[in-house]
């Protein structure tokens, strides 16, 4: 059979190659601490399960790709308590079956495969979706390599670079490096983006996994030509539900849903009950929060102590660190020898960017990142 040739160029998914890595370690009866996939695992409040159990009803009709007021409202509440933006949950909040197929889906919404200005820009290395979708779409992708501080500048792009780009996408705090974008970068990127009529879309699923002060979102700084992307995941230990939010110009909006009808993307009305709980609450976000600084502090304090250099690494659940001798696939194998899974920088770039780091998700518990530390403190000791 003949397949999309665009499906044929995309490398392995990374949670695949990094599931593989682990299942094999377990099946040779090694002990191993998996820092790779981002998906921790404390347990969903029990407030938010409840909620979603008590909104089953007998029969489940279709749900609607705007969903229920109640899921929009708790959202723009939440916007104005922790951004103190209003938007409004009529024309300006959709939501998502989390924000991974948000991000799929976005370059369908201002990409037209024929045309030469089909450009979708985006962090590399990155959330491999964003270039996933572009070339599903037809789109010609733009990686923007990152390095240093890990600050994407869209306004260093060559404007030939702009002048064919349709989307932009930013993503602060960021994966995998945890480098979080200031207020006055967010606004130099949005007007570029005004200037040139691109699309600029944010994704903010790390917004509330913070450690010093809070991230600033793009809403805070522009509303015409913008959507930022929020998810329940990272906030709320809510992978497994698929449950996000979309915000942002509402004509945009309006297109966006306009496209959501035709695959018939819409969370179910039970998950956006639970959802709307959710947002509705700060406090278990914040003990989230508070327990993910613990582990970082602790992995942090024990890797720099050995010499490493913890680069960004500012927000989010992710520690990005150097490897020793520039190479992060080498040091990524050297961890495992101790059963120590993370996620080598390659996993992420599509360019060169980024592989000369390794990328830690604070996923174990606090005595599973104990754990893990004595087990890696041989390497060094022996280095
Ligand atoms: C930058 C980024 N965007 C989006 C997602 C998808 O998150 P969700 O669980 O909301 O689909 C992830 C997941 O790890 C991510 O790292």
């Amino acid at each position: 059979m003949r397949l999309n040739p665009n499906l044929l160029t995309l490398p392995t998914y990374p949670t695949i190659a990094i599931d593989r890595k682990r299942d094999d370690l377990l099946s040779a009866g090694r002990t191993v601490y998996d820092f790779g996939t981002g998906d921790p695992i404390e347990p969903t409040p029990d407030f938010i399960r409840a909620t979603l159990r008590a909104n089953i009803p007998d029969n489940c009709r279709y749900p609607t790709v705007r969903g229920e007021p109640g899921i929009r409202r708790a959202f723009a509440d939440y916007a104005h308590r922790r951004l103190g933006v209003a938007l409004d949950p009529e024309t300006q909040v959709l939501p998502t079956s989390g924000s991974k197929e948000a991000v799929f889906h976005m370059p369908l919404l201002c990409v037209d495969p024929r045309a030469p200005d089909r450009g979708v820009v985006y962090p590399d290395p990155g959330y491999s979706v964003y270039h996933r979708g572009a070339v599903l779409a037809g789109g010609q992708p733009c990686p923007q390599p990152l390095s240093g501080d890990y600050i994407q500048r869209v306004w260093e792009l060559p404007r030939d670079v702009l002048r064919q780009t349709r989307l932009v996408w930013i993503n602060s705090p960021h994966n995998p490096s945890g480098a979080v974008m200031s207020r006055s970068d967010l606004l130099r990127t949005w007007e570029v983006c005004r200037e040139h009529d691109i699309l600029l879309v944010s994704d903010e699923c790390y917004l509330d996994v913070w450690f010093d002060e809070p991230p600033p979102s793009i809403l805070q700084v522009a509303s015409e030509g913008v959507l930022a992307l929020f998810s329940l995941s990272k906030r709320s230990g809510m992978t497994g539900y698929r449950s996000g939010i979309v915000a942002g110009d509402p004509k945009v909006i309006t297109a966006l849903r306009t496209l959501r009808t035709n695959p018939g993307l819409a969370p179910q009305d039970f998950v956006n009950a639970a959802a709307a709980a959710a947002w509705s609450d700060d406090d278990h976000a914040t003990a989230r929060r508070l327990l993910f600084g613990e582990k970082r502090r602790l992995l942090i304090d024990f890797l720099e102590g050995v010499g490493l250099e913890v680069t960004a690494s500012t927000a989010s659940f992710y520690v990005w660190v150097k490897a020793p001798d520039g190479d992060g696939d080498a040091f990524a194998a050297r961890l495992l020898q101790a059963g120590v899974l993370t996620n080598p920088g390659s996993f992420f770039a599509v360019t060169p960017a980024g592989r000369d780091h390794v990328r830690f998700a604070l996923v174990p518990d606090l005595e599973g990142c104990k754990a893990a530390i004595e087990a890696m403190r041989p390497l060094f000791d022996a280095a």
